[in-house]
């Protein structure tokens, strides 16, 4: 489709970087190598070329979300396209789902939620601060203009919610663990629960909980990595730098009915010494054993060790 006024495009040069635009017919966009009027776009198909003023080649798309996402404007840390990417596939989030998001930032992970979702899903995210709401909602209508499949909401996902019958929860706040009696009551049984966090404590905190509810099966960490390559003439190799650590993706899938006592074949317990569980506050497994299944109904106090299902995560089976 021809480029037109009010279109978002992205000028890209050779190396890659992207200028985003806002077409108009006054419009210009200034780089170090000169200007180019819009006009020069205006009515050309995407993928066209245009020359600065100062004679440089500049490639003129339509942004992909992956662009979007890095040009965005940020009010918090953002969750990159490297991990939304991998949290589509694994969360299984699909054309028509029901999405609960619990930290809505500066909307890049609703980003990616929305173009997988479709006009045909519905997504609620909620967030404690109505400055992200509304950045969010800044950065997701000047990319998708309207989005009525989204409900943005004041409020904490610590707490009680609502909304119910959701097909997936994805959680980017502080202390996943703390909304997990959330996502809980809102995911339809076999739906699936994913949580980014930057630190591996918080992956212990979120994984021990979602352990110590015994509603929840398929429990699965991992980061993601992705390494650039250089090519050019001979000089073919990985690029010299690449992101190191952004965050941990951990997911899991909720069970129709809380684990058995009996079918646990793994309990925390058994890999800390006495003195570790009794600095942690652990109830001793005599105490456990007489605790009722599922930890929902056991106050919000931080996880303790308790005992766990299926022996952890699956170390990667099929990759
Ligand atoms: C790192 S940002 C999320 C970034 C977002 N995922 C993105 O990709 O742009 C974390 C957000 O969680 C919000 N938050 C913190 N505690 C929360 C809670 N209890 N419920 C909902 N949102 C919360 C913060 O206000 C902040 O906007």
């Amino acid at each position: 489709m021809p480029f037109k006024e009010g279109d978002l495009v992205v000028f890209a040069d050779q190396h890659g970087r992207l200028h985003p635009q806002h077409l108009s017919s006054g419009g210009c966009l200034y780089t170090e190598w000169g200007h180019v009027k819009h006009e020069a776009v205006l009515g050309r198909d995407p993928g066209c070329t245009v020359k600065t003023s100062g004679g440089k080649e500049l490639f003129v798309f339509y942004p992909t979300v992956l662009d979007y996402t890095m040009k965005l404007r940020r009010m918090s840390t953002i969750i990159y396209p490297k991990d939304t990417g991998i949290m589509m596939m694994w969360a299984d989030i699909f054309p028509g789902a029901r999405v609960l998001c619990g930290g809505v930032g500066s909307g890049a992970l609703l980003l990616a939620v929305l173009r997988q979702v479709g006009p045909g899903g519905q997504v609620v995210a909620y967030d404690v601060r109505q400055d992200m709401l509304d950045c969010a909602a800044d950065n997701i209508k000047a990319y998708f203009g309207p989005t009525p499949q989204l409900v943005l909401k004041l409020g904490s996902i610590y707490e009680p919610i609502e909304e119910a019958g959701f097909d997936r929860v994805l959680l980017d706040v502080p202390e996943p663990w703390r909304a997990l009696e959330t996502a809980h009551s809102a995911l339809i049984p076999g739906g699936i629960i994913c949580a980014y966090v930057p630190s591996i404590v918080q992956v212990e905190d979120f994984t021990r909980a979602l352990r110590r509810s015994k509603a929840f099966a398929l429990i699965e960490t991992l980061e993601v990595l992705v390494r650039n390559w250089h090519l050019e003439g001979r000089s073919v190799r990985p690029e010299q730098r690449m992101v190191g650590h952004t965050g941990f993706l951990t997911f899991a899938r909720k069970l129709d009915r809380p684990l058995a006592r009996e079918t646990l074949t793994f309990s925390e317990d058994e890999t800390r010494t006495g003195q570790e569980s009794a600095e942690n506050g652990a109830a001793s497994p005599e105490r456990r054993e007489a605790t009722p299944a599922g930890c929902f109904s056991g106050g919000g106090g931080p996880p303790g060790p308790v005992a766990g299902q299926g022996g952890g995560n699956r170390p990667g089976q099929w990759r």
